[in-house]
C-alpha cells in the first residue's frame, strides 16, 4: 500500500481565521479530513503533522525514512528561506510534492522564490485546498504507472 505523510508548517493550524482573503475559510482540520476521504477511495495510506517549530518537522521529516513512499508538503513561509527543511528533505529521498494554497507568485516578492522547489517533485500553487488533493491524486498515479 502507498503510503503518503501529509506536512504542513507554521501557522497552516489556523487555516479558517488566518487571512480569510488569501488562505481561504476551511480548516486544516477540514482538509485533512477530507484528504483522508479520499485516500481511502484511493486505497492509500495517509499520515499527516503539523508544527511551528521547524527542528520538530525536521524530526518528523527524518522519521519518515524508509517508513514513506510520498511527502505533500506546505512548508509555509519555511519555504522561502529553510535550508534546514530542505535538507531534511534530501536526506530522507522520498519524493516531495509542494504545496501553496495562495499563489505565491502573484504576491509579494519574498514570496515568489521556494528554497524547497528545487528538490521537489513538483509544486502546486494557488488553487487553494484543492492543491492537496491534486497532489495525492499526482503520487498515486505516479505509483501506478512505476508499477509500484
Ligand atoms: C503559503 C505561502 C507562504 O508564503 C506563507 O508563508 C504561508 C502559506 C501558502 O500556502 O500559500 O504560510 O505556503
Amino acid at each position: 500500500m502507498l503510503r503518503i505523510l501529509v506536512l504542513n508548517g507554521p501557522n497552516l493550524n489556523m487555516l479558517g481565521v488566518r487571512e480569510p482573503g488569501i488562505y481561504g475559510v476551511d480548516t486544516l482540520q477540514s482538509i485533512e479530513q477530507r484528504l483522508g476521504e479520499k485516500a481511502d477511495r484511493l486505497g492509500v495510506s495517509i499520515d499527516f503533522f503539523q508544527t511551528n517549530h521547524e527542528g520538530e518537522m525536521i524530526d518528523r521529516i527524518h522519521s519518515a525514512y524508509e517508513q514513506q513512499d510520498g511527502i505533500i508538503m506546505n512548508p509555509g513561509a519555511w519555504t522561502h528561506y529553510s535550508y534546514g527543511i530542505r535538507d531534511a528533505l534530501s536526506t530522507v529521498n522520498i519524493p516531495v510534492i509542494e504545496v501553496h494554497l495562495s499563489n505565491i507568485h502573484k504576491r509579494e516578492e519574498f514570496r515568489h522564490h521556494s528554497v524547497i522547489a528545487p528538490i521537489s517533485l513538483g509544486q502546486i500553487v494557488g488553487l487553494g485546498a484543492i492543491g492537496y488533493e491534486l497532489a495525492l491524486d499526482a503520487l498515486h498515479r505516479k505509483a501506478q504507472s512505476d508499477g509500484s
